[in-house]
């Protein structure tokens, strides 16, 4: 499968730092013309900077991304932003359900099965996260977590929707903390989703899609993270914030 780079920028960045940023990140991704042919890459930058952002990468393989969507077409939602408005702004990736989320903002996993579909009708691939807390983890009920989350996440959803849909194991614990999953804890938990998907979708649509690990991704532990066979991308918060990193540790994830 062909792996995935997903950079969150969370709430970071400017307009300066946004017509910076792309044309440096072309340039290092560019370079080698054979890197960007052997992967997707998405850059997920705050809403006001979505249009800008699509305007600097038409023509470029590199998709835009939003980090959250109003789970309605329209209406009576001070401060939100619906799929539609997004698809408007050149975005076709969609991050739902981060823990950022799920935690400072209340939604629930039925709320994020909203918007899966809201997406969908759009033409906006979501990003599905999910992932245990530490405490979960030490109670050893990170699985049924996990299926859990994905259980409210997929359910109900179109045909051919598998086709459109990705995955982004992010333990809670390992955002933004510097301690990653270790390769092995990835790949076991990687492997447990792809079960699920593979029981919900069958074993064709199931095994096509893409389950990437997110949580304290650098350059240095990219490629071993990535090596494993059940890892099929990257979602990354710090070390996307700077282009230089974030090519380096494309370079790292392909080497
Ligand atoms: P960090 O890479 O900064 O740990 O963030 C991970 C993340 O939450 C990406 O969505």
């Amino acid at each position: 499968m062909k792996p995935w780079i997903v950079g969150n920028w969370k709430m970071n960045g400017s307009r300066k730092m946004v017509r910076e940023y792309v044309p440096a990140f072309l340039d290092g991704l560019l370079e080698s013309g054979e890197l960007a042919a052997r992967v997707h890459v998405a850059l997920c930058p705050p809403f006001p900077y979505l249009g800008e952002m699509s305007s600097l990468l038409t023509s470029y393989p590199v998709r835009v991304g939003a980090q959250n969507v109003n789970q309605h077409e329209n209406g009576y939602y001070t401060g939100e932003v619906s799929a539609s408005m997004l698809s408007e702004l050149g975005v076709t990736l969609c991050i739902v359900g981060h823990s950022e989320r799920r935690h400072g903002h209340g939604e629930s996993n039925a709320l994020i099965g909203e918007k899966v579909k809201i997406l969908l009708a759009g033409g906006i691939a979501p990003l599905v996260c999910i992932g245990e807390t530490q405490a979960e983890r030490d109670a050893d009920d990170h699985q049924r977590v996990v299926e859990a989350q994905l259980e409210s996440a997929l359910q109900d959803l179109p045909a051919g929707a598998a086709s459109e849909i990705l995955i982004g194991y992010e333990p809670v614990w390992a955002i933004g903390t510097g301690v990653n999953a270790t390769p092995e804890q990835a790949e076991e938990m990687h492997g447990h989703i792809r079960g699920w998907l593979t029981g919900r979708f069958g074993s064709g649509d199931g095994a096509t899609i893409p389950i990437l690990y997110g949580g304290s991704v650098t350059p240095e532990n990219a490629r071993a993270l990535m090596s494993r066979p059940e890892v099929n991308g990257a979602l990354v918060g710090g070390s996307s914030l700077k282009p230089e990193m974030l090519v380096s540790l494309l370079q790292q994830s392909l080497s």
